[in-house]
């Protein structure tokens, strides 16, 4: 059985990427900043670990030698990124490195998770098309990507996008459950119309990985879900799943808010290649959001 050490485990994917495996009783160590945020703490170990420090790095991955990495840690919030850039270049580029030195002298499979966002306008994109990222978070992520993609180390990057799924207590609230309390306390909401996206539910992406990890797959792969929607039209599928009024939505576009960090209005990521190399099947999206929201709908 395969040892997967996934470092970011209180993030999003992380925590979901945790009970996954654990479920699928692989031998998981969970590396997160601080304590353990992850609400079943059964079937997994927990350690504790900061990317930036070299040496505990190195200490950590030598105590497991996992034959599995997974790499979900990041700066993850653009605007952050952008701001305040030395610690999103640390956070994100260095912890890599430091990762990949520490991982030479047990050669694990080195999983990287990226991001649409090393490319720039006119997506949904192939994994081969040319990067063009447009704000500093997507050039930190390509940044990694090279470090890895230098490596002899067995590895993959998994580009992903617009991640939605089930939410507990510790984790951000996610755009879906956004519009979802503000719908049932009857509040209005502005979504736009104008920006694409491919969302993914969470689980499809545990179950791409899995696929990666049993089939050893070299190389790049976008996991995305295999809708192209705009987040207005998330807004609706959300408030047609759960019964809520579509009325308080209203449809707006970008210009509505102004952002400090540019992105991509045509975003998203194709996934031919995972479906076809890697046996890769992700759910509509609105199939997504009814295993979210925890209500059942053929
Ligand atoms: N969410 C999306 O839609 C999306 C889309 C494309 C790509 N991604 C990528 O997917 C991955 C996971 O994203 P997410 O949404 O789960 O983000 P998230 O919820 O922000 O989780 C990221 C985790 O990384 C941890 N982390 C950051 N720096 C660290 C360090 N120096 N040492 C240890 N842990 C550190 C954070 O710790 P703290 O909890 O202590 O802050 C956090 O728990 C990231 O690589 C992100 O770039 C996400």
């Amino acid at each position: 059985m395969e040892t997967i050490f996934i470092t970011g485990a209180n993030g999003f994917l992380g925590q979901h990427l945790t009970l996954y495996f654990a479920s699928k009783k692989f031998n998981v160590i969970a590396s997160g900043r601080g304590a353990c945020r992850i609400p079943a703490k059964e079937n997994f170990e927990y350690a504790e670990l900061d990317l930036t420090n070299k040496q505990a790095v190195r200490k950590c991955l030598q105590l497991y030698q996992p034959s599995v990495i997974i790499h979900a840690a990041a700066m993850s919030k653009p605007d952050e990124c952008n701001n305040n850039k030395e610690a999103c270049f640390l956070h994100n580029v260095e912890a890599t490195r430091y990762l990949l030195e520490a991982a030479q002298s047990f050669s694990p499979h080195f999983i990287y998770i990226s991001t649409d966002f090393i490319f720039g306008e006119n997506g949904p994109h192939a994994e081969e098309s040319k990067p063009a990222p447009l704000n500093y978070y997507g050039e930190t992520k390509l940044m990694s990507e090279e470090l890895v993609k230098k490596t002899e180390l067995l590895n993959s990057i998994v580009r992903i996008v617009f991640i939605y799924g089930a939410v507990w207590e510790g984790m951000r609230a996610s755009f879906l459950h956004w519009v979802k309390n503000n719908l049932e306390q009857n509040k209005k909401i502005k979504v736009v119309s104008d920006q694409q996206r491919t969302p993914t539910y969470v689980i499809d992406i545990c179950n791409g990985i899995k696929k990666i990890i049993e089939q050893k797959a070299n190389g790049t792969f976008h996991l995305a879900g295999k809708d192209i929607i705009s987040p207005y039209q998330m807004a609706i599928s959300v408030a047609d799943v759960l019964g809520l009024d579509k009325s308080l939505i209203e449809n707006v576009t970008s210009e509505t808010f102004p952002e400090p960090v540019i992105r991509a209005k045509k975003a998203g990521l194709k996934i031919d290649k995972a479906i076809n190399r890697l046996g890769y099947s992700p759910l509509s999206f609105e199939k997504g959001v009814c295993l979210t929201f925890d209500k059942h709908k053929n």
